[in-house]
């Protein structure tokens, strides 16, 4: 039993009000507006439901959707939790959940899969309307959160939540991952790298001396490039505006980068590939990159959208070449990707030494400094920034 075991221990209490007892408290990191800092305060935490489990947080990356919520470039429900990728250990269990899971090291997921919705039936678990639903909610798949603030609810991003010390989840949320797997490492397969190695690896199916261009080096764009690598695609070419993301870029697989700002990014793609990449990824979040990687792409060419820029933004394309020219433009939510197979893939590829997760993490914080975090991430500069929890 660890301190956090002990304190938490003492603090099981029940409360009056309704039904619900109290399983302790949490250190979190609340937005309460748009564009306002984020406040750490101390929450109330529930007891976990049927089904449910209180994950002892460890780490968060940043990811730049957060940062979209922040900046209410996307809506969220308010207070709200931001953070959606969060490592862990399982703490304690609700009923229906085995007691053997207590202990277990596990990445969250904000795409756990219902198993019952449409999409979950095809397979395409990465659009499971529960999945959906909650994301825009902000809470478990009953409408309630085990959290409160000073008596009011507190709404949490998409069932994880991570920019907190402790989360109350459904078990499916919490995968479970190999103890020796560094949270402040692993937390990056929650989203970053998931998307970044599965929209190359298995949505676009990249196959070895396909070339393939990817448009910005954040922790997604990086993990692209980590997955064109690992397929064998030549070449990859890496655009950024920054220096530093260029040169992770190539320390990360790219066999050539592109100054976006010094040259014109399409003209330098086609001269290195003779006319246009077999693939093109963008993964800034900018629409006018978006149109870029579009005209960067080979006749009969892929371009793969993964970037997120404000709700209602649009790009524009030349019908006529699209058609003309036979060009396949898809959009995609986390790479396409099953996370509760392929989150634990990507972590033994990360042991391996496959995956590179450590040169990701460019940044390490405490939850007290998180308005610093977001600001470095704000900055685009940094490979991840990690929240230690
Ligand atoms: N589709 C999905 O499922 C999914 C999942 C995760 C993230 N996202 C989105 O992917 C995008 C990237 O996320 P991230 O966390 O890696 O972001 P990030 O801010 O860490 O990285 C963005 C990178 O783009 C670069 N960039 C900015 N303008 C550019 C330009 N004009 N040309 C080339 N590069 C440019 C920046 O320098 C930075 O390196 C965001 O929009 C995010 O919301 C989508
Ligand atoms: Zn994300
Ligand atoms: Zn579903």
């Amino acid at each position: 039993m660890d301190i956090d075991h002990v304190w938490l221990f003492c603090m099981r209490v029940h409360i009056r009000k309704g039904h619900r007892s109290m399983y302790g408290k949490a250190s979190a990191a609340i937005m309460v507006g748009p564009n306002r800092p984020l406040q750490v305060e101390t929450i109330d935490l529930d007891d976990p439901g049927f089904g449910e489990v209180v994950v002892r947080l460890r780490a968060s990356g940043v990811c730049h959707s957060d940062i979209s919520f922040l900046e209410g470039k996307w809506p969220a429900p308010l207070p709200y939790i931001l953070g959606h990728e969060g490592a862990g250990t399982i703490e304690a269990v609700g009923p229906g959940v085995s007691s053997r899971r207590v202990g277990e090291n596990v990445v969250l997921t904000f795409v756990p899969g219902c198993g019952r919705c449409r999409f979950c039936l095809e397979g395409r678990i990465n659009l499971c309307t529960e999945a959906a639903w909650c994301l825009d909610e902000g809470t478990l798949p009953d409408g309630t959160t085990r959290y409160r603030w000073q008596r009011d609810t507190v709404y949490f991003l998409g069932q994880v939540g991570s920019f907190s010390t402790h989360a109350v989840v459904p078990s499916s949320v919490a995968l479970k991952v190999p103890d020796e797997l560094d949270p402040i490492e692993g937390c990056l397969l929650g989203c970053g790298v998931m998307t970044g190695v599965a929209a190359v690896t298995g949505l676009a199916n990249v196959r070895p001396g396909d070339s393939v261009a990817i448009f910005g080096c954040g922790g997604v764009g990086l993990s692209a490039i980590q997955g064109a690598r690992l397929v064998g695609a030549d070449p990859i070419i890496a655009v950024d505006l920054l220096p530093e993301k260029r040169k992770m870029a190539k320390q990360l697989g790219a066999t050539h980068v592109v100054d976006a700002r010094a040259v014109d990014p399409i003209e330098a793609i086609r001269d290195l590939t003779q006319g246009g990449a077999d693939f093109t990824f963008e993964a800034s979040g900018n629409p006018l990159v978006a149109e870029q990687s579009v005209l960067s792409a080979r006749t009969g060419g892929t371009t793969v959208l993964i970037g997120q820029p404000a709700v209602g933004k649009t790009m524009q394309v030349n019908v006529f070449d699209v058609t003309q020219f036979e060009h396949y433009i898809l959009g995609t939510h986390i790479g396409g990707a099953t996370p509760a197979i392929v989150i634990p893939r990507l972590a033994r590829l990360a042991l391996r030494g496959l995956i590179d997760l450590k040169s990701l993490v460019t940044h390490r914080l405490p939850l007290s400094d998180v308005n610093e975090a977001i600001a470095i991430a704000k900055s685009g500069g940094a490979g991840r920034v990690v929240l230690e929890l």
